[in-house]
């Protein structure tokens, strides 16, 4: 069912509605009766790169979850809401889950390959789940183009069969990101995704995230402001009130919100008065 799509209250304005690929409205989260945040709504721009940001526990990885339906997957957790991709809500009653979530890939903070496959396997372990494909031929060019487009391909072209465990940490992570690839997403979301690895790996990784936009649209979740204000073109920052509750307090342009923020916690946060 196709959905006119509406600007949020603190959405970026956007010239066409063409232009914004995902659309949070009214996202609510709970974990069994516990809310976890309240009343979330952002539009994600296509090919761009969006950050959210925030104090540890303000719910930015609960929002992200919901973003494709995988926060319903833990034990007594419930969303309300709505998320049109492309204009459709992804929560209609009609709507696969497996479907949105191959269409809205997601990485998370700790390189998480599946660790008894080999490379070759974790990459095309997701077209041949979804029936993407399963002709061999096929599998072997969608895994190159995957690496290829994760920066990997080249480190490992002559060891595809080797553990996926063999490889380093920041390899394994741009190996988790040829895999989220591997079933051609439109979206990408990215919780924390170089928390885990040295300054080179992140340097590598943000230089992919800046490539992957120009087809994809991607939403990260970073702590830290200074990779928000390099590689995001849009920043959200979001915080919990006194009972942890999360919400986002402002959504501009990063360098606007780096430059003026117009809410005093965010420019209190910017400037690491907190959090
Ligand atoms: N599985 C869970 N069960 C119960 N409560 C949870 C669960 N996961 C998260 N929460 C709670 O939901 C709130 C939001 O957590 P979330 O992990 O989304 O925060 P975050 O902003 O991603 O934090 P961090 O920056 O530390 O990763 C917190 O109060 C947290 O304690
Ligand atoms: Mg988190």
């Amino acid at each position: 069912m196709q959905t006119t799509v509406v600007a949020a209250e603190n959405s970026v304005p956007v010239e066409d509605e063409a232009d914004v690929a995902l659309c949070a409205r009214s996202i609510s989260a709970w974990y069994g009766t516990k809310l976890a945040i309240r009343d979330v709504s952002l539009d994600f721009r296509r090919h761009s790169i969006s950050a959210l940001m925030g104090p540890s526990g303000c719910g930015k990885t609960t929002f992200l979850r919901c973003l494709n339906r995988i926060h319903e997957s833990a034990l007594g957790a419930s969303t309300t809401g709505e998320v049109l991709l492309d204009g459709t809500n992804i929560y209609d009653p009609g709507v696969n889950p497996v479907v949105t979530r191959r269409r809205i890939g997601m990485v998370f903070q700790r390189p998480n390959p599946f660790p008894t496959m080999s490379i070759f396997e974790n990459v095309v372990s997701g077209p041949r789940y979804t029936g993407l494909s399963r002709n061999p031929r096929e599998l072997k060019d969608l895994a190159e183009e995957a690496l290829r487009q994760a920066a990997l391909f080249d480190e490992v072209k002559d060891k595809l069969d080797d553990p996926a465990l063999s490889l380093s940490g920041g390899q394994q992570q741009r190996l988790c990101i040829a895999r989220a690839l591997a079933v051609q997403p439109e979206v990408l979301l990215m919780d924390e995704p170089t928390s885990a690895l040295d300054p080179l790996s992140t340097l590598k990784i943000e230089e992919l995230m800046e490539q992957l936009a120009t087809n994809y649209t991607v939403v990260i979740v970073t702590h830290n402001l200074q990779q928000a204000a390099r590689v995001s073109n849009f920043a959200a920052f979001m915080l919990g009130d006194a009972d942890r509750v999360g919400s986002v307090i402002e959504y501009a342009p990063t360098q606007q919100i780096f430059t003026h923020p117009n809410d005093r916690r965010t420019e209190d946060y910017i400037t690491g008065r907190f959090g």
